[in-house]
Formats: C-alpha cells, sequence, structure tokens
C-alpha cells in the first residue's frame, strides 16, 4: 500500500482481535503504530510483536469513552511518535443486551459509550493533530449490523447505524482540508469478542450457524478486516471518503 512508510496511526481496541490485526497490518506497511486500549498489557503485547518485528509501536492505555483519557492518549501518541496521520477507531463492545424493553440504561450507554462516543471524542483530540501533520485518514470499525439488523441487539445496532453517518459528517467536514473518512463493516469475524458472545455454549457449533447466511461460508479473519483498513487509510484509496465498505463475504448481498 502506498503512503503510510513513516506515518503514525492511533489505533484503538489494539490489543485484541481486528484493532491488534489492524496495528499489525499498518506496522508491517511501514506505519508507526500507537497501540491504544483499554487494557494496558493487551496494547503492550501488541506493541512488543511489532517491534520484535523491526516496527516502531507504543502502547497507550486508554478508555475510549472518556474525553479526558482520549486527550492524554492522542498527547502521549504525538509526544512519543512525533505526530499523527491515522486513527483506525476499532474498539468496540457488545452487551447482553436484548430488545429495548430489557436493555439497560447502563448498558445502552456503555455500547453508545464504547461503540460511538469514542469516535467523537477521538475526532475532538485527533482531527487538529492530523490537520497540523498536514492531512491523513480516519476509518472506523462499523459492522453489517449498520445496515441491517438483528434481534436483541438494540444497542449495538443502533450504535454501528451511528457510526456510519458520523464517518459521513466528518468526510463532508473534512474533505477539502485532507483528511479522508470512511467506514468498514465487517461481518461476523473469528475474535474474541465472538467467543466472548458464544461462550458457554457448543462455540463452534455457534460459529457453524453464524458463517451459514455469508455467501462464502465462513467467518471472517481479522487479517481480512485489516487489509481493508491497510486500503482505506493507504494512498491507494486516495480518492475515496465517506464509504462504509463491508468486508463481509458476500452477507449483504443476499
Ligand atoms: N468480531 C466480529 O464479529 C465483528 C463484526 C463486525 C464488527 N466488529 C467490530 O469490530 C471492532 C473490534 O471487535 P473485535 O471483534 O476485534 O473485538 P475484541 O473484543 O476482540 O477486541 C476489542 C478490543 O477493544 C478493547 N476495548 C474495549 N472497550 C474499550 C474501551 N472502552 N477503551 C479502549 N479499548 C477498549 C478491548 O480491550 C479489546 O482489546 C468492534 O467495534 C466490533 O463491534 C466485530
Amino acid at each position: 500500500m502506498r503512503g503510510l512508510t513513516g506515518k503514525t496511526a492511533f489505533v484503538t481496541g489494539a490489543g485484541s482481535g481486528i484493532g491488534q490485526a489492524c496495528a499489525l497490518r499498518l506496522a508491517e506497511e511501514g506505519a508507526r503504530v500507537a497501540a491504544v486500549d483499554i487494557r494496558l498489557p493487551a496494547a503492550e503485547e501488541t506493541a512488543k510483536r511489532i517491534e520484535a518485528s523491526g516496527g516502531t509501536a507504543v502502547a497507550v492505555e486508554c478508555d475510549v469513552s472518556s474525553g479526558r483519557q482520549v486527550a492524554a492518549a492522542v498527547s502521549r501518541t504525538v509526544e512519543a511518535l512525533g505526530a499523527l496521520h491515522v486513527i483506525v477507531n476499532a474498539a468496540g463492545i457488545l452487551a447482553a443486551e436484548g430488545d429495548v424493553v430489557a436493555c439497560s440504561e447502563d448498558d445502552w450507554d456503555r455500547v453508545m459509550g464504547v461503540n460511538v462516543k469514542s469516535m467523537y471524542l477521538i475526532g475532538k483530540h485527533g482531527v487538529p493533530e492530523i490537520l497540523r501533520a498536514g492531512g491523513g485518514s480516519i476509518v472506523n470499525i462499523a459492522s453489517v449490523f449498520g445496515f441491517t439488523a438483528l434481534p436483541d441487539e438494540c444497542a449495538y445496532d443502533a450504535s454501528k447505524g451511528a457510526v456510519l453517518n458520523l464517518t459521513r459528517q466528518m468526510a463532508v467536514q473534512y474533505a477539502k482540508q485532507g483528511i479522508r473518512v470512511n467506514a468498514l463493516c465487517p461481518s461476523d469475524c473469528d475474535t474474541p469478542l465472538l467467543d466472548a458472545l458464544l461462550a458457554g455454549g457448543d462455540v463452534e457449533a455457534e460459529k457453524a450457524e453464524l458463517a451459514k447466511p455469508i455467501p462464502m461460508g465462513r467467518l471472517a479473519r481479522p487479517e481480512e478486516i485489516a487489509s481493508g483498513v491497510a486500503f482505506l487509510a493507504s494512498d491507494d484509496a486516495a480518492f475515496v471518503t465517506g464509504v462504509a465498505l463491508p468486508v463481509d463475504g458476500g452477507f449483504l448481498i443476499r
């Protein structure tokens, strides 16, 4: 991918799953990476893997739903790595929410806080730094469930729809200032988030069930999501902004 060498990427959720795969892939493409996660040891593990492969990384502890912590994490990144060009918002949660009747206010607020408010906060503190660096790219991990919906995930599905329109708003807002903003929409992907969701049952049988509506007949791998993210973050996508790119084995075309 063109244009990532020497750039600095702030990757949230970098301690696991999709965020970790994105951090590793961007580092492979030559970016210097801030591995950001609420679980510092997990972020440190990712940073260590990057450094062990000859890359540059810093681990940053941050709850992305806290404005104070996001401001500190962005400052720490710029201080440690010199600038900020790329943001990948991959931190996200799925609570056992249920429908709107069952969903507690706490679960609603927690899911919205981590999945959506985080992107506003990281924009608030990160966009001025990207502008200072002369432009860059933001990639938000949404979901196919930003377009369609499932029973029993009212907050999650609402949060992913909100991510898509925040992406469009920011894309329109910053297009002339050299910041591209895109979303990537995975279908079910084999990560610890999915394992946690399925825990208690026959996990492999449940995964096979989840794969059935996917025309390619299997779950996504985190590295496949990271490939799409690397494309959107790179200069190969120089004229791409405001899109919601499905990486879903054909899930949305059924
Ligand atoms: N796995 C899937 O099937 C799937 C499908 C579509 C979209 N997604 C989305 O992809 C993103 C990543 O999911 P994943 O499957 O890799 O999950 P994951 O649970 O494997 O990883 C999420 C990471 O985010 C971190 N995190 C959680 N809350 C945080 C907070 N408040 N502040 C900072 N970090 C926090 C966790 O510690 C973890 O390291 C999420 O937004 C998720 O909704 C996942």
